[in-house]
């Protein structure tokens, strides 16, 4: 049976799977056959590329079901409206962006680079609701509607701002402003380190997504930590993402 994953809420929500070139006769059927065991899937798409560009999409192919692949994703009691054929989304990052929201205290400023729709921000908001202000940069037009649109269904208008942008450009109104700055763009957030840097208040915390090798994380950690003068880091393993090679979250606290 191929792989999948769900994405949605108990009224409607969308499988995302991974067919085998052996299997590639059957892939209709085997949407259908999703379909009949989980009522609330609408939609099968399957996967046709990895993620690309700027805006880390892929392209999907629909193998059944509605045109219509926006849905309702529901993690941790806060809502996250999206569409994975334009945006990029992860459920199984919801683990990380509890652990993140949670180190998150009273008063603070959040700067968010590369937010997407939101799911980060949103996560903060809910667990940490005396955080002054978390602001949200994001480059793709369409993962910006649809962060405005989470941010005021989960009632958060007043603590999250949703810019439109280039980090390198956008962020630049907030230099000297934030005492925190989470940079999950995994393939290339380390080039976008000064402008983190430039973010911080009175020093405080970068969370920078890499990903690497087992073998080579603490030692890029170590080469980090001393180029951008932290005082400590924490290597978090995220996620699994190829054999022996993981995404992880390096903390620098500065
Ligand atoms: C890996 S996704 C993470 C999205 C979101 N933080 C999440 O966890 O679901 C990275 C996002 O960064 C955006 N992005 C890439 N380069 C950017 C840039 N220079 N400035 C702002 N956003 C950028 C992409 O469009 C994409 O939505």
């Amino acid at each position: 049976m191929a792989s999948y994953e769900i994405i949605g809420s108990r009224e409607k929500a969308i499988a995302i799977v991974e067919i085998e070139d052996n299997e590639k006769k059957r892939q209709k059927e085997i949407a259908n056959e999703i379909m009949k065991k989980h009522k609330n899937v609408k939609a099968v798409l399957k996967k046709m590329s990895e993620r690309k560009g700027v805006e880390r999409i892929r392209s999907y192919r629909l193998l059944a079901g509605e045109k219509d692949t926006r849905v309702t994703h529901i993690e941790y009691g806060y809502k996250l409206f999206l569409d994975p054929r334009k945006v990029y989304f992860s459920p199984r990052e919801s683990t990380e962006r509890q652990r993140i929201a949670s180190l998150v205290k009273e008063g603070e400023t959040v700067m968010v680079m590369f937010a997407g729709i939101g799911p980060l921000a949103i996560a903060i908001g809910k667990k940490q609701p005396n955080v002054k202000k978390i602001i949200c940069v994001e480059i793709n037009p369409n993962a910006v509607k649809f962060m405005k649109k989470n941010v005021e269904i989960n009632k958060l208008s007043e603590k999250i701002d949703v810019i439109l942008g280039d980090v390198k450009e956008k962020c630049k109104d907030y230099y000297g402003k934030c005492d925190r700055v989470l940079m999950p763009l995994p393939h290339k957030s380390e080039l976008f380190l000064d402008v983190a840097l430039k973010c911080l208040r009175n020093g405080g915390w970068i969370h920078l997504y890499v990903i690497k090798g087992e073998e080579e994380i603490k030692e890029f950690a170590e080469k980090i930590s001393r180029e951008i003068n932290a005082k400590n880091f924490f290597i978090k393993k995220v996620l699994p993402y190829a054999p022996r090679v993981n995404k992880y979250c390096i903390d620098f606290m500065l």
